[in-house]
C-alpha cells in the first residue's frame, strides 16, 4: 500500500516495523510499535514506546535500542524529526506534507478514509432482549444502547450486522402471569389492556408465585403447557405479547434505536428445536440426568460448596429454561444465520450463564468456527450508588426517563433560538435530552457502574452529549456566517501549520484505529473518549487560530480543517446513536 492510501498511522506503523527489522533483524519487525499520540507538540506528534517492551525481552537497555532503531528512521516523506527522550521514548515528528496529505485524503473521502474491512463476516448480535409482559424499565437501557453503538459501528466497518432481539417471552414469568389472568376468568383476549396493566398484573402474580405453593405449582405447569401447545394458554399469550411488543417498539423508537418487529426473534421460537437441542447433546454424551433432570456439567465450573455447577437443559418436569432456549439459538446463528460472530450484549450478572454457555458449545463442538462474545455491562446506581430507585423505592420507568430528560433539556438548547416555533424547540428538547442520557451511559467505562446524575450528563462542559452536540453546532454556524459551504472546500489548500492545528489533524488521522479499537473491545466509551477529545482540541484550535477572520489562503486550510472536524463528530456521533443537531 502507498503512503497515499495508507492511513497515517499504518504509514508510521509500518516505517517503525522496518526500522525495527534493519536495527534488530526481521524477527523483531512484527512488534507492536506501541505509537501514541503525543500530549505537547513539543514531544513530536507522536510516540512509538516500544525500546521499553523490546528492552525487556532482550535483557537490553531500552534507550539504547531506541536510538538504534530511531537512527533506521531517517527524515524524509513521512517524518520531519525523530528524537530519543527520556529512557526510550521514540519522539516523531511528522513532516508537514504527510500530514496535509492525509488530512486532505480523509477531507476528500466520503468514509473519512475509514476502510472497509476485507472478508467481512457476519455478526449476529443480541441486544435489547428485555422479557415481556412488563414495562421497560432503566434496567433494560443499557442492553439496547450500546447494542445499538456496536451494530453501527460494526455496520460501518462493512460487517454484515444481523440484530436479534432475544424477547424474554416463554418463561416462568408466563406461567405465573397466565395463570393468574386465567384463574380470574380473562379468556383469550386481554385487548384493551396496556402494558401499564400487565406490570401491575404481573407485580400480583409474582406475589402470589413467592407466597402460595399450589399457585406456584400450578404456574410452572402453566408454562409447560404453554409449550406444548395448549390452546386457550397460546391465544391469551399471544395478546399480552403483541401488547409488550407494541410498547417496546414505541420505547425503542423514542431512544432512537435501530430494534424493530423484524429484528424480534423471540425464546419462543425456539420452542420447536429444544427436543433437538436434547437429543443432539445425548448424541455427543454430554447430557446426564441429575436430580431428575436432564444436565449438562460444563468443565470448570463448581457451585458455592464446590461441587460441579449443572446447566440445566430439560428440568424433571419435562420444562426448558433459558439455558436450553440459548443453546438451540446458538446453533440457529452459527448454523442458519451463518455467524462467524455471535455477540451478546447482556447484564455482568449473567457473566456466569455466559462463560457456561460458551464452555459447552466448545466442548461439544457446535461453534461452527464462530467467536462467542458477552458484552457484559454493569449496572446504573442512584446517587446513594445502589441500584437507582425511584425516590419511592420503586423501578424507573423508561419513558418517564426519557420524558424528564425532555424537559430538564429544555434549560439547555433552544432557550435562546431565535425565530424556532415551539415544535422545533420541543423536538431539540427531546434531542438534546434523550443524547444526554445515552451519552452518559455510553461514555462509562462499559464493565463498569456508574451513577445516573441529571446535573452531569446534561452539563455543557465535560465528556457530555450537550459538549458534542455544541461542538458541531458551533462549526456549522461558522459556515453560515462565512457563508461557505462544508462540502465545497479544496483539500489542496490544507495547510497545517501552528501547533494547535497540528494536535488536531493528528486526532483526526486516528479516527480510523478509533473504530478499530472500538470493532474489537466492543467498548462504545472509546470512541466517546475520542469525540470528547476531538472537541476539546478543536475547541483549543478556535481559540488560537482565526479561521474567517484570517487572510484567504489560511481561511480556506483552517475552513477545511474545521469542516473535517465537523464530518467526524457528525459520523462519531450517528455511530452512537446520538442525535446530529444543526442549532442550540
Ligand atoms: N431476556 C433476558 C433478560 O432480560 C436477556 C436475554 C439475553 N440474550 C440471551 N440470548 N440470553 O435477562
Amino acid at each position: 500500500m502507498s503512503d497515499l492510501q495508507a492511513s497515517l498511522i499504518d504509514a508510521l506503523q509500518q516505517a517503525v516495523a522496518a526500522a525495527v527489522a534493519a536495527a534488530l533483524g526481521d524477527e523483531h519487525a512484527g512488534t507492536d510499535p506501541l505509537l501514541r499520540p503525543s500530549k505537547d507538540t513539543k514531544f513530536g506528534d507522536f510516540q512509538a514506546n516500544l525500546a521499553m517492551s523490546l528492552g525487556k525481552k532482550l535483557g537490553k537497555p531500552p534507550r539504547q535500542l531506541a536510538d538504534m532503531i530511531a537512527q533506521q528512521l531517517q527524515p524524509g516523506d513521512l517524518l520531519s524529526k525523530v528524537e530519543v527522550a527520556g529512557p526510550g521514548f521514540i519522539n516523531l515528528t511528522v513532516s508537514a506534507q504527510a500530514l496535509n496529505r492525509a488530512t486532505a485524503v480523509m477531507l476528500k473521502s466520503e468514509r473519512l478514509a475509514v476502510p472497509l474491512i476485507q472478508a467481512a463476516g457476519t455478526a449476529v448480535i443480541d441486544y435489547g432482549s428485555p422479557n415481556c409482559a412488563k414495562e421497560m424499565h432503566i434496567g433494560h437501557l443499557r442492553s439496547s444502547i450500546i447494542g445499538d453503538a456496536i451494530s453501527r459501528v460494526l455496520e460501518f466497518r462493512g460487517e454484515r450486522v444481523i440484530r436479534q432481539n432475544h424477547l424474554g417471552d416463554w418463561g416462568t414469568q408466563f406461567g405465573m402471569l397466565l395463570e393468574l389472568l386465567l384463574e380470574q376468568g380473562w379468556s383469550s383476549s386481554g385487548e384493551g389492556s396496556s402494558i401499564h396493566d400487565l406490570d401491575e398484573l404481573y407485580r400480583q402474580a409474582k406475589q402470589k408465585f413467592d407466597a402460595d405453593a399450589g399457585f406456584a405449582e400450578r404456574a410452572r405447569m402453566r408454562v409447560v403447557k404453554l409449550q406444548a401447545g395448549d390452546e386457550p394458554s397460546l391465544k391469551l399469550w399471544q395478546s399480552l405479547i403483541n401488547e409488550s411488543a407494541r410498547h417496546m417498539n414505541e420505547v425503542f423508537r423514542l431512544l432512537g434505536v435501530r430494534l424493530t418487529d423484524k429484528d424480534i426473534r423471540p425464546e419462543s421460537f425456539y420452542n420447536s428445536r429444544l427436543p433437538q437441542v436434547v437429543e443432539a447433546l445425548r448424541a455427543t454424551g454430554a447430557l446426564v440426568e441429575s436430580e431428575g433432570a436432564q444436565v449438562v456439567f460444563p468443565n470448570g465450573f463448581k457451585d458455592r460448596e464446590g461441587e460441579p455447577l449443572p446447566m440445566i437443559v430439560q428440568k424433571s418436569d419435562g420444562g426448558f429454561g433459558y439455558a436450553a432456549t440459548d443453546l438451540a439459538a446458538a446453533r440457529f446463528r452459527v448454523g442458519e444465520l451463518q455467524a462467524k460472530r455471535v455477540i451478546y450484549v447482556v447484564d455482568a450478572r449473567q457473566s456466569d450463564h455466559f462463560a457456561m454457555l460458551f464452555t459447552v458449545l466448545n466442548s461439544v463442538g457446535w461453534t461452527n468456527g464462530a467467536e462467542f462474545e458477552h458484552v457484559a455491562f454493569g449496572t446504573i446506581l442512584g446517587a446513594d450508588k445502589k441500584p437507582f430507585k425511584t425516590r419511592a423505592g420503586g423501578t424507573v420507568r423508561l419513558i418517564e426517563v426519557l420524558e424528564e430528560a425532555t424537559k430538564r433539556a429544555a434549560t439547555v438548547s433552544g432557550e435562546k433560538l431565535e425565530g424556532a416555533s415551539d415544535a422545533e424547540r420541543a423536538e431539540l428538547s427531546r434531542a438534546v435530552g434523550v443524547s444526554a442520557v445515552k451519552y452518559a451511559d455510553l461514555s462509562s467505562d462499559r464493565i463498569k457502574d456508574y451513577v445516573f446524575d441529571w446535573d452531569r450528563m446534561l452539563a455543557l462542559e465535560g465528556n457530555t452529549a450537550p459538549y458534542l452536540q455544541n461542538a458541531y453546532v458551533r462549526i456549522r454556524s461558522i459556515f453560515r456566517k462565512g457563508e461557505v459551504s462544508m462540502e465545497q472546500l479544496d483539500p489542496a489548500m490544507i495547510n497545517i501549520e501552528a501547533p494547535e492545528e497540528r494536535m488536531l489533524a493528528v486526532h483526526l488521522s486516528l479516527l480510523s484505529a478509533t473504530l478499530d479499537q472500538v470493532a474489537t473491545s466492543l467498548e462504545p466509551h472509546r470512541l466517546c473518549g475520542y469525540l470528547y477529545e476531538l472537541a476539546s482540541l478543536y475547541h483549543r484550535f478556535y481559540e488560537h487560530c482565526p479561521v474567517l477572520k484570517a487572510e484567504t489562503a489560511v481561511k480556506q486550510s483552517r475552513l477545511a480543517l474545521s469542516a473535517l472536524t465537523g464530518r467526524v463528530l457528525a459520523l462519531g456521533l450517528e455511530l452512537l446513536g446520538i442525535s446530529v443537531i444543526e442549532r442550540m
